[in-house]
């Protein structure tokens, strides 16, 4: 892959970024990893169309083994790991518990690509730009179970901040395709390029970094998979579950205190039920 990378090198020259300073190519981990303050971990093997997470597993789960240790033994203990790589929550897990000396507030997982998803569909169902739309949440797993919710969020139509159902005005919908095309969108984007998302996701990890460098905005929570020990919301502790989060220095914390209805409730509970399998299945691939 060397000579690949040498592409990926001319195309980070040619964006000519005025933040970059230097490029150090290389396949060995003790170069990669030293003295890191950010880890965007995007390797792993792609889903290809019909496959489904947990093909996935099998074949990644190694690879975020070796990173977390990677991280553990040359990174700064300050990093700031983003796991991008499939399945995103259980990969980021177990990176996390190959990184003891690492703290576990460290380590996030990519859900905004799916909370971006969101607002773009409830966004144009409104007739309005995706910025107007704020709040949504995701909750749990990255994949398929996920559970996008507007319950909380607002939108801006003409100057005028309302409530996402009562700007959509279509609670069938809500309930129902808008749900499944945020859960399914990464599917239906492979089905289509033949190639699972990249443009999308990659500014999803930019404006995901960018919130954890620069804090998010007064009033306002955005969406990622953290680490859910001491969560207010009952979803059990040892899972890297998506959660709505304020960042501020660098540090996240959950937003407390969002109000759930039943219908809320089951589709947390079943993502979280769907996490739990995830992290057996991975933990026993380990051993
Ligand atoms: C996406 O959501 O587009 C990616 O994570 C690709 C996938 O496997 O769904």
């Amino acid at each position: 892959m060397l000579p690949v990378l040498d592409g990926v090198v001319m195309e980070l020259q040619d964006c000519a970024l005025p933040l970059l300073r230097e490029i150090i190519p290389t396949d060995k981990i003790e170069v990669g990893f030293k003295d890191i303050d950010a880890a965007i971990l995007v390797g792993s093997m792609p889903r290809k169309e019909g496959m489904e997470k947990k093909d996935l597993l099998k074949a990644n789960v190694a690879i975020f083994k070796t990173q977390g240790a990677a991280l553990d033994k040359y990174a700064k203990k300050t990093v700031q790991v983003v796991v991008v790589g499939n399945p995103a929550n259980t990969n980021c897990l177990i990176a996390l518990k190959f990184a003891p000396s690492i703290p576990k507030e460290n380590f996030s997982c990519l859900t905004r690509l799916d909370h971006n998803r969101a607002c773009s569909q409830v966004a144009m169902h409104c007739g309005v730009s995706s910025d107007k739309v704020k709040n949504v949440i995701i909750w749990g797993n990255h994949y398929s179970t996920q559970y996008p919710d507007v319950h909380h969020a607002i939108v801006n139509t003409h100057g005028c901040e309302l409530g996402a159902y009562k700007a959509v005005k279509n609670d069938a919908w809500l309930h129902g395709d808008f749900i499944l095309t945020v859960q399914q969108r990464g599917a239906a984007v492979i089905k289509a390029r033949k190639l699972s998302s990249a443009m999308s996701a990659a500014n999803a990890v930019c404006d995901h970094i960018k919130d954890i460098w620069f804090g998010t905005k007064e009033g306002e929570f955005i969406s990622m998979g953290v680490y859910a020990a001491g969560n207010s919301y009952g979803i059990p502790e040892d899972l890297i579950y998506s959660f709505p989060v304020q960042i501020k220095n660098k540090r996240w914390k959950v937003v407390d205190g969002m109000s759930t209805n039943d219908f809320s409730r089951a589709k947390m509970n079943a993502t979280a039920a769907e996490l739990m399998e995830e992290r057996d299945a991975a933990l026993d691939f380990l051993t």
